[in-house]
């Protein structure tokens, strides 16, 4: 199926000997089992999972709601990333939640993004600890939340967009709410968002990738919409022809329901801002999990927004499928350098999903060198396919997607009091992560060693949740799970992951 090398190799996480070293001393060990793979003949290693976090489902943010839906989006704030003399690392996440509690159907939830204060301290004993003492590994605390407004300083929502405002003052067509529906406040039918991407800049702006449009909008550090991208109509959903964007339904052409652009990242060192759709559109097989598994990646540029942000490459990349055939849809990338990103494919199955026990839930690894840069051809126009019914198009070569970090290892799990499939409780790895972060380890003898961050998206779902003011009870309480990972990254540029936190 897709290019994989593997080899499980009893490396010391901390010493780092090479394969015929005897495993090292109890005390310096770390998780029992470091996996490398190799992608364009370069090796990356992931050393374990080191870091284990939680905001309890039921937590309440400063404007007196649930907070949720987290992981969807996270980013290190710049300048905040510290090691310390004992060995631990502080620093502040921005996170941004979806679109609020939907259980019952879509809520007028104006767009939000919050800072979480977080201490990391690296666990690397292969000793297992239970759940109370693993939640000291990573902890966070919640310390704000900015409401974001679109033009003339009006709320956004997160209600089905059933309706369009059309293209105006240099902004497109864009996905409103339903005017029919009571929306406080304001006259104007809401801008309608559904974030699932967020990527900082230095000068305090950034992007957020949604759903619905599927858009890219810019904001400013106020948290104020000041510019949205719209992608090539290949992309846009339409129906018989004309845009359509609810989420109710698939279009006729364009991302698929529900599968708009979850991945967004930057190459710090070239301003390219990516965007990946969570699957294939329709017309390239994206009506069908069997079909789904050849998405689009989109490259910007972003040196000089306020000019122009030109469409400059656009690629297949070829996702992971069950061994049934469903395509494990992609729910963030990360840029590493040399044309290499992780990506986050997954199931939905773990506490809150579908089903107790998760098959496929890891930060795997895609290069788009020797890919063929399709933007600006044929492909933009929905009627010429990249994959019809799923079968990629003769003279179009995909990137190479390789396996990495797997979140559902079971020994990695125990030794933080976690586990995979039944029983369904609080120990239960969370279904839907979709959130990827990059930080230095900083260790002179590992230059190419990160930690990776990642966060899951609970849906909202607590037995005592508030939603836009409202008590509610989902009849679950799933929490806000965090992970952290150290695994070494050749291909990253040494200093620019440094550069992009500001530190
Ligand atoms: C999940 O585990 C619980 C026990 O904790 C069990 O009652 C339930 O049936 C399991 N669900 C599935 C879909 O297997
Ligand atoms: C933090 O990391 C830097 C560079 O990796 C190192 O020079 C410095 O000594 C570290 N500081 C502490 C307090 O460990």
């Amino acid at each position: 199926m897709h290019t994989l090398s593997v080899s499980l190799t009893l490396l010391s996480l901390l010493v780092g000997r090479a394969i015929s070293t005897p495993a090292p001393t109890p005390a310096a060990s770390a998780a029992s089992a470091a996996v490398s793979v190799k992608l364009n003949g370069v090796t990356f290693i992931n050393k374990g999972l080191v870091g284990f976090g939680l905001i309890p489902s039921d937590f309440l943010e400063s404007t007196g709601d649930t907070i949720g839906g987290i992981g969807s989006a996270i980013a290190i704030k710049r300048g905040t990333w510290t090691n310390h003399t004992d060995g631990t690392f502080t620093g502040t996440l921005v996170v941004h939640p979806d679109r609020g509690f939907n259980v019952d159907g879509t809520i007028d939830y104006q767009a939000r993004r919050h800072e979480l204060t977080f201490t990391l301290a690296p666990y690397t004993s292969s000793a297992n600890l239970d759940f109370a003492s693993a939640q000291q590994t990573f902890k966070i605390s919640y310390s704000s939340t900015l409401l974001e407004v679109e033009r003339n300083n009006v709320k956004t929502s997160g209600l089905d967009p059933a309706a369009i405002r059309p293209a105006q003052s240099g902004f497109p067509t864009v996905p409103t709410a339903d005017p029919q529906m009571p929306i406080a406040s304001s006259s104007e039918p809401h801008l309608t968002l559904d974030i699932e991407g967020i990527v900082l800049n230095a000068d305090g702006s950034y992007w957020l990738s949604d759903e619905y449009g599927p858009y890219i909008y810019h904001f400013s550090a106020a948290g104020a919409l000041i510019q949205t991208l719209q992608p090539p109509a290949a992309i846009l959903p339409q129906v018989s022809g004309k845009l359509d964007f609810t989420s109710d339904d698939d279009p006729d052409t364009g991302r698929a329901a529900n599968q708009g652009f979850e991945g967004l990242t930057i190459d710090p060192l070239t301003n390219t801002l990516y965007a990946m759709l969570q699957s294939a559109t329709i017309q390239d097989g994206g009506d069908d999990k069997d079909t789904s598994r050849f998405t689009r990646l989109f490259a910007y540029d972003v040196s000089n927004p306020s000019v122009s942000v030109p469409l400059v490459g656009e690629w297949v990349v070829p996702l992971p499928q069950s061994s049934g055939g469903n395509t494990e849809a992609c729910s963030e990338i990360h840029f590493l350098g040399s044309g290499t990103f992780l990506a986050l494919s997954r199931d939905g199955d773990g506490r809150g999903g579908d089903d107790n026990k998760s098959s496929y839930k890891q930060a795997d690894l895609f290069s788009i060198t020797g890919a063929t840069d399709i933007h600006g051809t044929k492909f933009d126009d929905p009627s010429n396919p990249i994959a019809s019914k799923g079968k990629l198009t003769k003279g179009i070569t995909a990137a190479t997607y390789v396996s990495f970090v797997d979140f559902t290892d079971k020994t990695q799990l125990a030794r933080f009091g976690l586990h995979n499939g039944s029983p369904d409780d609080e120990t239960l790895i969370d279904a839907k992560w979709e959130s990827l972060a990059l930080a230095p380890v900083g260790d002179s003898a590992f230059p190419d060693d990160y930690f990776l961050i990642t966060a899951s998206d609970n849906d909202f779902l607590s037995t005592h949740g508030v939603s836009l003011g409202v008590p509610f009870d989902a009849g679950i309480d799933v929490d806000n799970q965090f992970l952290v990972f150290r695994v070494t990254l050749p291909v990253v540029p040494r200093g620019s992951v440094q550069t992009a936190l500001g530190i």
